[in-house]
C-alpha cells in the first residue's frame, strides 16, 4: 500500500469463524463451557413448594441443589429483557450456566437476534469457547418459525461478538469457537439456514469494517481495491471493472467528477457483476451505493455543532451495504439472478481545483445541474452511477445513501426512508426488511416539490428548500433513472451509525441479500 497519511496500518482481520451445530439433546448431557438458557418471566414462576413449574429449569435446578431457585428470588432475576446471570457450578457437564431474560415472551426474529447478542456478551465475559443455547420453553416456538428463530440467534451471536480492533495497538481475540443450538430441530434445511445467517452476518461485519475505517486509510482507491479483492475471492461468480478518472471522463460523468475534483485522492468508479456460474438468468438487478469516503461539504463546508464533519468517514455507508451484500452473495451464490454492484467512489474536499457554489455541471445523461450547494454532493455522484446502472440493462435498481440530514430529522437514528414510484418494488423490499429486522419507512415522492429544484440557468439545482429535504433529494435522483427501470432510493443517513457503540452498523446488507435471494430462482 502507498503511504498513508498518519502512517496508520490497520491490523489485518482474519474473520473469526464460529461453528454452529443444531442439536436435539438433553441439556444435562451437554458438555462445554457455558449452557445458556433463555427464560421468559413466566418460565420463572414457582409452584407451592417453591420449585420451578418449568420442567427444564426444574431439572437443571435438581442437579444444582436448588441454587437457581435461590438466585432467581434473592438476586431479583425475573426474566426481564436485558437481565442475565452466570453461575459457575459443579454438578453439570457444563462448566457454567447462564440465564438470559426474554421478557414476557419471545417470538420475533428481532427478539431472537437480541438473545444471540446476549449470548455473545456472557460468553465473552466468561471467555468461553464452547456454548450451548436453549430455551426454557422450546415448545413456545412454532415449527414454522424454528428455522428463522435459530438463524436469528446465530446472527445475533456473530454480530454481538464482533469488535473492531483493527485500529487499536492491542487487540484481544474472541474465545468463542463453537455454538450448539438445542431444541430448534436438526437436519439439512436448518443447517442451510444457519449457513445463510452466517454468510449474511459476515457481510454485515465487512460493511461495518468499511464504514469504521477512517478516511485517511479508506480512500476511494482502497475502497476499489477492497471491491476487486472480493471479486477475486469469488472469481467463479464475480467480475470487477474499476474505472479511473479518465475512463469516467470518456463516459461523460461530469456530475460525479465535479465532486471528486478537489481531492488529492482520485476517484474510482466500482462495478462488480455477479453471475451464477450455471443456469439461465431471469432477473437483472443493480445495487448502487453512495461512496463518499469523506464529505467535508466542500466550499459549503460543514461547520458548527451537530454538522458531524468528524463522522463523515461514514458517508460511504451506502457502498459498505452494497459491498457487504456482494460478499454474502459471493458465498450464497443464488441462481437465476444477475446483480450489478455500483459505487462512484470519491471524496468531497476543498481546493483550488474543486467545484464552486454556482457552477453548472453536466451529467452523463446530458442533464445540466447548477450546484447551489457543494454539500449536496451525494446526489451528484449517484446521478452518474444511476445512469450507468440503467445502461447495464437491469430490471430493478435499489440505491442506498447517507444522503440527507433531513431524513434523520424525519425518522430519527434507527430507520431508513425509502422512496420509489413503484408500489411493487416497495412491497418487495419491505418484505425483505421484515425478515432482516432492519427498519424501513416509505416516504412520499411528492412530485409538486420539484418546483423547489428549478434553476434559472441549468436544468435543475442540486438542493431545494429546507422543508422536505430528503424528498427533493430523491426527486433529484429520479431525473437520472430510466422510466423503464423499477427504482428505489434508500436514505440511510440515520441508521448507518450506532452512536452508543461508536461504530458503523452494516445497515442495509441483510435486507439487500434477502431481496436478491427473493429475486433468485432458488
Ligand atoms: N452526507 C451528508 C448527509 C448526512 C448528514 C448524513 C448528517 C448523515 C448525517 C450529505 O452529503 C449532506 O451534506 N447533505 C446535506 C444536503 C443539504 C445541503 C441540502 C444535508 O443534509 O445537510
Ligand atoms: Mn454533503
Ligand atoms: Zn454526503
Amino acid at each position: 500500500m502507498a503511504h498513508t497519511l498518519g502512517l496508520t496500518q490497520p491490523n489485518s482481520t482474519d474473520p473469526h469463524k464460529i461453528s454452529f451445530t443444531a442439536k436435539e439433546i438433553d441439556v444435562k448431557e451437554w458438555k462445554g463451557d457455558i449452557l445458556v438458557v433463555g427464560v421468559t418471566e413466566k418460565d420463572l414462576t414457582k409452584d407451592e413448594s417453591s420449585k420451578f413449574q418449568n420442567p427444564i429449569l426444574n431439572k437443571l435446578d435438581a442437579y444444582l441443589s436448588g441454587i437457581l431457585v435461590q438466585v432467581s428470588s434473592e438476586e431479583d432475576f425475573v426474566g426481564k429483557p436485558g437481565q442475565s446471570i452466570v453461575l459457575r457450578l459443579p454438578g453439570l457437564g457444563s462448566k457454567r450456566i447462564g440465564l438470559i431474560g426474554l421478557g414476557q415472551s419471545v417470538s420475533s426474529p428481532v427478539a431472537f437476534h437480541s438473545l444471540g447478542e446476549a449470548v455473545a456478551t456472557v460468553s465473552k465475559a466468561s471467555q468461553s469457547s464452547s456454548v450451548a443455547v436453549v430455551l426454557a420453553s422450546p415448545e413456545s416456538v412454532s415449527d414454522e418459525s424454528k428455522l428463522s428463530s435459530a438463524s436469528a440467534i446465530a446472527s445475533g451471536i456473530v454480530l454481538g461478538l464482533f469488535e473492531d480492533s483493527r485500529y487499536k495497538s492491542e487487540s484481544k481475540k474472541p474465545s468463542l469457537k463453537s455454538v450448539d443450538i438445542i431444541g430448534f430441530g436438526t437436519g439439512t434445511e436448518l443447517e442451510k439456514k444457519l449457513k445463510y445467517a452466517e454468510d449474511v452476518s459476515y457481510g454485515v461485519i465487512f460493511g461495518r469494517e468499511l464504514t469504521n475505517s477512517p478516511a485517511n486509510v479508506l480512500t476511494p482507491a482502497v475502497l476499489a481495491e477492497e471491491a476487486a479483492k472480493l471479486a477475486s475471492t469469488y472469481s467463479d461468480v464475480f467480475t470487477a471493472n474499476i474505472l479511473n478518472e479518465e475512463q469516467c471522463k470518456e463516459l461523460k460523468m461530469g456530475s460525479y467528477l465535479a465532486v471528486a475534483a478537489a481531492s488529492a485522492n482520485p476517484p474510482h468508479f466500482i462495478h462488480l457483476v455477479y453471475k451464477p456460474s450455471s443456469g439461465s438468468v431471469k432477473t437483472k438487478l443493480a445495487l448502487v451505493g453512495k461512496g463518499l469516503t469523506f464529505d467535508s461539504g466542500g466550499y459549503n463546508i460543514k461547520t458548527g455543532p451537530g454538522c458531524l464533519i468528524e463522522l463523515m468517514k461514514f458517508d460511504m455507508g451506502g457502498s459498505a451495504a452494497v459491498l457487504g451484500a456482494a460478499k454474502a452473495i459471493g458465498e450464497i451464490k443464488p441462481p437465476g439472478v444477475e446483480v450489478h454492484f455500483i459505487v462512484a467512489a470519491c471524496e468531497n474536499m476543498i481546493s483550488g481545483t474543486g467545484m464552486r457554489p454556482g457552477d453548472v455541471i453536466t451529467a452523463s445523461n446530458g442533464k445540466t445541474i447548477e450546484v447551489n450547494n457543494t454539500d449536496a454532493e451525494g446526489r451528484l455522484t449517484l446521478a452518474d452511477a444511476l445512469v450507468y446502472a440503467c445502461n447495464q440493462g437491469v430490471d430493478k435498481i435499489v440505491d442506498l445513501a447517507t444522503l440527507t440530514g433531513a431524513c434523520v430529522i424525519a425518522l430519527g437514528p434507527s430507520m431508513a426512508g425509502i422512496y420509489t414510484p413503484s408500489d411493487e418494488l416497495a412491497k418487495e423490499v419491505i418484505a425483505a426488511s421484515e425478515k432482516s429486522g432492519e427498519k424501513l419507512w416509505r416516504m412520499p415522492l411528492e412530485e409538486s416539490y420539484w418546483e423547489m429544484m428549478k434553476s434559472g440557468v441549468a436544468d435543475m439545482v442540486n438542493t431545494g428548500g429546507r422543508g422536505g429535504g430528503s424528498i427533493t433529494a430523491a426527486l433529484f435522483l429520479k431525473q437520472f433513472v430510466s422510466e423503464k427501470v423499477q427504482w428505489m432510493h434508500i436514505d440511510m443517513a440515520g441508521p448507518v451509525w450506532n452512536e452508543k457503540k461508536k461504530s458503523g452498523t452494516g445497515f442495509g446488507v441483510a435486507t439487500l441479500v434477502e431481496w436478491v435471494q427473493n429475486n433468485s430462482s432458488s
